[in-house]
């Protein structure tokens, strides 16, 4: 696929472009929504009727979090947007850091980030390590109101407006690592092909999406680097 180095890209990830770093995914064999229900770790009701159960959820997932290293695929992206002409935007579903600690810049957290925290009172986000709960203070308005920065189900993603636009401008989109089974994210390919972009999936297996044009199969660590060489004319 040959690919204009200033033409805009757009790359989706989601959880399994971690798993090989040791973060579980959801939706997988011994996934976290295994273990959990949604309804009481990851939507405002289950926060309201027993915070405590949520901390802590996120206190372990932040914990393992702040121990995992990117992997090669994380890697390839920073290297890929370094060396990108053109618009390049990473969007990812993860709460983790790892594309960050792999160098790369432009990360929109539409889901939120673990090393975060918000206050329900007055609104602030600020960054967060150890861990949470209910006594911990916020540092904008000192009230003891924080929650974990993620976006639970029924709440809106983050930066939807930026993401909307780059889609529209998108030349190549590409989703990483995601079962493509929650939205708005699961719609980006649609988004995106409208406006023209040429639409890749690289998955551990085959999901049978049809919705994308090219289908890679293979684990995130060696056909990321791997796609990300073709990019940029290495392969
Ligand atoms: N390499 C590539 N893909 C992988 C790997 C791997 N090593 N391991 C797993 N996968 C794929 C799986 O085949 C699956 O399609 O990653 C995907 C993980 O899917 P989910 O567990 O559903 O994770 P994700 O798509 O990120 O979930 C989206 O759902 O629960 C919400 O907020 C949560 O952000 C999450 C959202």
């Amino acid at each position: 696929m040959k690919t204009d180095r200033s033409s805009p890209i757009v790359i989706l990830t989601g959880a399994g472009i971690s798993a090989e770093s040791g973060l579980a995914t959801f939706r997988d064999q011994g996934g976290l929504w295994e273990g959990h229900s949604i309804e009481d770790v990851a939507t405002p009701q289950g926060f309201h009727k027993n915070p405590d159960l949520v901390f802590d959820f996120y206190n372990m997932r932040r914990a393992e979090a702040a121990k995992a290293r990117p992997n090669a695929a994380h890697n390839a992206l920073a290297a890929l947007e370094n060396a990108w002409e053109g618009d390049f935007l990473l969007i990812t579903q993860n709460v983790d850091d790892l594309h960050e600690k792999a160098g790369s810049k432009r990360v929109l957290h539409m889901h939120g980030r673990l090393n975060s925290a918000l206050c329900h009172e007055c609104g602030s986000h600020q960054h967060w390590e150890g861990d949470l709960d209910r006594d911990c203070f916020c540092t904008s308005c000192s009230r003891p109101a924080l929650r974990p920065d993620i976006v639970w189900f029924g709440e809106m993603p983050y930066d939807m407006d930026a993401i909307e636009e780059a889609l529209g401008n998108a030349a190549l989109f590409v989703a990483i690592g995601t079962s493509g089974t929650v939205y708005p994210a699961a719609g980006f390919v649609m988004a995106a092909a409208s406006a023209g972009a040429r639409t890749v999936e690289i998955n551990l297996e085959a999901t049978g999406n049809d919705l994308f044009e090219d289908h890679i199969t293979g684990s995130a660590s060696t056909a990321v680097p791997a796609f990300v060489n073709m990019l940029l004319g290495k392969a």
